[in-house]
């Protein structure tokens, strides 16, 4: 068995990456949302090893990742809406579900035979760089095992993956710690797809009017693995607790304490970016699991649907 590599972020670990992803492996790879697990999106094999990797269920479309806007636009066909939100806010946490374009050289696998595409181009410099000296188009889900909770540091993508991703690049925590906005943008108004790492408020300003909200729980094949018990810890959460029932761990927030917090200081930005580290640690204690109420405004409301995910019921 090989060992999983763990790769300095720097100029000739990443190539040597590239390397890798250019042979069909999956690569561990920082972006400014959760670490990604990145395989060359061309090749239908490379993708199949993705959903092997993470024992997906369902072929889920994944996102696409690309350096730059110009080759977003040479694989999916942009509105002037969608054009609008790329130049306001890529690179960043933003992903845009246009229509994909005719010999775009996707594997179907990757957009699981639909007729539109995910796209994103990363902030992170080293996902950056990784897709400059890949120089193609990178599938990558959050690096973690279906059904777990995303993994925000190169540990949470070794603990939850193992030998089955032969290389993570190690740039330390991600800034943002939720993942990317989803907007659709392929038909009819935009819609929030999924709320993340950019505030949906931004996004309404840009495009001058409301986003329409999703439909029910996201079971259709528009939009697959919204499924509500995505995000799961092992154990039970509670959501909007003002204090920790006996024999839970609590999950604080602003003036609500608890064994640990999302941000004392009731930031958002910092809660979003402590939430998944704070949900593996909750993990690893066991008990169940209790979170104070988080504010549904900017990024309370992608760490809200996290929560919920995690609270969700499941078979
Ligand atoms: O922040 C992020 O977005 C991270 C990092 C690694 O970039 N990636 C990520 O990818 O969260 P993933 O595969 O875990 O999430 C993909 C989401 C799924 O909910 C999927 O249903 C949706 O994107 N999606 C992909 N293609 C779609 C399409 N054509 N139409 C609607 N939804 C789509
Ligand atoms: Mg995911």
């Amino acid at each position: 068995m090989s060992q999983t590599l763990i790769l300095q972020p720097e100029a000739e670990p990443i190539c040597y990456a590239a390397m890798l992803l250019s042979q069909g492996r999956l690569v561990g790879m920082p972006t400014e949302t959760v670490y990604g697990l990145a395989a060359d999106a061309r090749s239908g094999a490379a993708v199949a090893a993705i959903y092997e990797a993470k024992e997906r269920p369902a072929f889920n479309p994944l996102i696409i990742h690309a350096p730059d806007a110009d080759a977003a636009a040479a694989i999916g066909v942009f509105t002037d809406e969608a054009r609008a939100l790329a130049d306001a806010f890529w690179p960043g946490p933003l992903t845009l579900v246009v229509e994909l374009r005719d010999g775009a050289g996707i594997a179907s696998l990757a957009t699981a035979g639909l007729s539109t595409v995910a796209l994103r181009v990363p902030a992170h410099p080293v996902a950056r760089e990784l897709l400059r000296v890949f120089g193609g188009p990178l599938a990558a889900p959050s690096a973690n095992p279906s059904g777990r909770i995303s993994p925000t540091t190169a540990r949470h993508v070794l603990d939850g993956l193992g030998e089955r991703v032969a290389a993570v690049l190690d740039a330390g925590p991600c800034a943002v710690g939720v993942e990317s906005t989803i907007i659709g943008l392929a038909g009819g108004a935009p819609t929030l797809l999924r709320p993340g790492g950019l505030p949906a408020e931004e996004i309404e300003a840009v495009l001058g009017r409301k986003l329409a909200a999703a439909p029910a729980h996201h079971k259709t094949p528009s939009a697959p693995g919204q499924l509500l018990s995505h995000y799961a810890p092992r154990a039970r959460l509670r959501m909007n607790a003002e204090a920790p029932l006996p024999g839970e761990y609590m999950i604080g927030f602003g003036e609500t304490p608890g064994d640990d917090t999302l941000s004392a200081s009731g930031d958002l930005t910092e809660a979003a970016a402590r939430l998944f580290d704070a949900l593996h640690r909750a993990d690893r204690d066991g008990r169940d699991i209790a979170v104070a109420p988080v504010p549904e405004t900017r990024l309370g409301r992608a760490i809200n649907d996290r929560l919920r995910r995690a609270a969700a019921p499941r078979g």
